[in-house]
């Protein structure tokens, strides 16, 4: 992992001003975001940009977190800061992570392996999508040392669940993620507009399509539909890639599922299981009774129920429910140092980066991934010390006032 202060960044950053140079990404997110949709061709712009509905939680996100505003104290002595936090025994060089998401090769050649290498260098974990455009194992190895999770759907197929997760594991998964939010796919308003669904043009499938139990699944729909082909000609690649696409749409979401199928998930890894989508104290709670080993506060980054609370209204009630029993993450809406600063304060213990990370990706590649965290993890550093933490073990409820 490099070594990373926020005032080398900064004085570097400056320095290179003196020469003309302006740095990689503009730290100003909306105009990266802006940037980056103006990059994105129509389909990608709407698959990143789109909320559910009316778009109400993606707004809702980003609203809340200003209704809670830091209390800046001073004269701490704040000289020696250290951003790095352990999660669920995972060792990370600031409190957040990526996101997992989707399709990222519909912004960049090489998806989320560059997010891979750009995240590598940081010590800022990634979770991997099960929509992955590259196959876990190549992710994982491009990430080195720094850690990664797995984020899975479940499946219609448990055959398929449990491949996905023996799979995480024997790459070095840290964690299976499970995404609870997304049993069907949301009203998504601009991509109904476009009538665009990257999943039908066989994109972010290929956690499927390198995995032996979903081929299998692939070759026995194969034979029944058409008995005569033969595997050998080029008419059955084509076939055999049609029918991948057709399938995952009809395998990858599972609408029955009830909290008794955890015991299965269970049952398939030793590895900490965290549920993804929980906005309800009730479901923490039910979280922790069910063996679960973390909660992952999340909307979805509003993509799934318009009108939904937000992820950082939602936390306060499932932090004085769980009372610590487990660890908490939270995404939806970050996007600099005091969403992060908040959250904690509000009792995360780490939050994850979503679409920035995707327009850094789309701007600069890899190197841009790599820039979009150093720059979330120098704005996390000073905004806790100017807020007079130290650490993350400082950053606390009296932070914070809501307003
Ligand atoms: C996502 N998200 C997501 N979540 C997940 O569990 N599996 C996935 O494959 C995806 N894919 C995905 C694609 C795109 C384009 C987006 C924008 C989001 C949700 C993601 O993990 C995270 O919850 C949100 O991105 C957080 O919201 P913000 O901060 O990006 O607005």
């Amino acid at each position: 992992m490099e070594k990373f202060t926020a005032q080398d960044y900064q004085m570097q950053t400056y320095g290179g001003g003196l020469q003309g140079k302006r740095p990689l990404l503009t730290p100003l997110w909306k105009k990266m975001e802006e940037l980056a949709y103006a990059k994105m061709e129509e389909g990608a712009r709407s698959y990143i940009n789109g909320g559910a509905g009316l778009g109400h939680t993606v707004d809702n996100n980003r609203n809340d977190f200003n209704k809670y505003r830091i209390v800046p104290r001073m004269l701490k002595n704040v000289e020696v800061r250290d951003t790095s936090t352990q999660v669920l025994g995972v060792d990370m060089a600031a409190p957040f992570f990526l996101c997992p998401v989707g399709v990222a090769e519909m912004v960049h050649p090489e998806g989320d392996l560059a997010i891979a290498k750009g995240a590598a260098p940081t010590g800022i974990p990634y979770i991997f999508s099960n929509q992955g455009s590259f196959p876990m194992e190549d992710c994982a190895a491009a990430m080195g040392e720094t850690p990664h999770f797995f984020q899975l759907y479940w499946s219609k197929s448990r055959a398929l669940v449990s491949s996905f997760v023996k799979r995480a594991e024997a790459c070095g998964a840290r964690g299976i993620v499970l995404t609870l939010d997304t049993t069907l796919l949301g009203w998504r308003t601009g991509d109904m507009d476009i009538a665009y669904l990257p999943f039908l043009l066989g994109k972010g499938i290929a956690q499927y399509t390198s995995d032996p139990v979903f081929r299998g699944l692939v070759e026995d729909e194969i034979a029944q539909e058409h008995p005569d082909l033969d595997k050998q000609s080029p008419k059955y690649k084509e076939v055999f890639g049609q029918t991948c696409a057709i399938l995952f749409t009809k395998i990858y979401n599972n609408s029955s599922t009830t909290w008794d199928d955890l015991a299965f998930l269970r049952d398939q890894t030793s590895l900490p299981i965290i549920l993804k989508g929980i906005l309800h104290k009730d479901d923490a709670k039910l979280a922790v009774k069910y063996g679960m080993d973390g909660i992952y506060v999340s909307n979805h980054g509003g993509r799934q129920v318009d009108g939904s609370i937000s992820s950082i209204a939602a936390l306060p009630k499932i932090v004085k429910a769980i009372k610590k029993q487990i660890p908490i993450m939270m995404d939806s809406g970050i996007r600099g140092g005091a969403d992060v600063f908040k959250a904690l304060a509000l009792g995360a213990d780490a939050v994850g980066l979503g679409r920035p990370h995707i327009f850094a990706l789309t701007l600069a590649g890899a190197e841009g991934v790599t820039e979009v965290i150093r720059h979330l993890q120098a704005d996390f550093e000073l905004t806790m010390a100017l807020s007079g933490c130290k650490n993350v073990g400082e950053i606390n409820r009296a932070c914070i006032v809501k307003s």
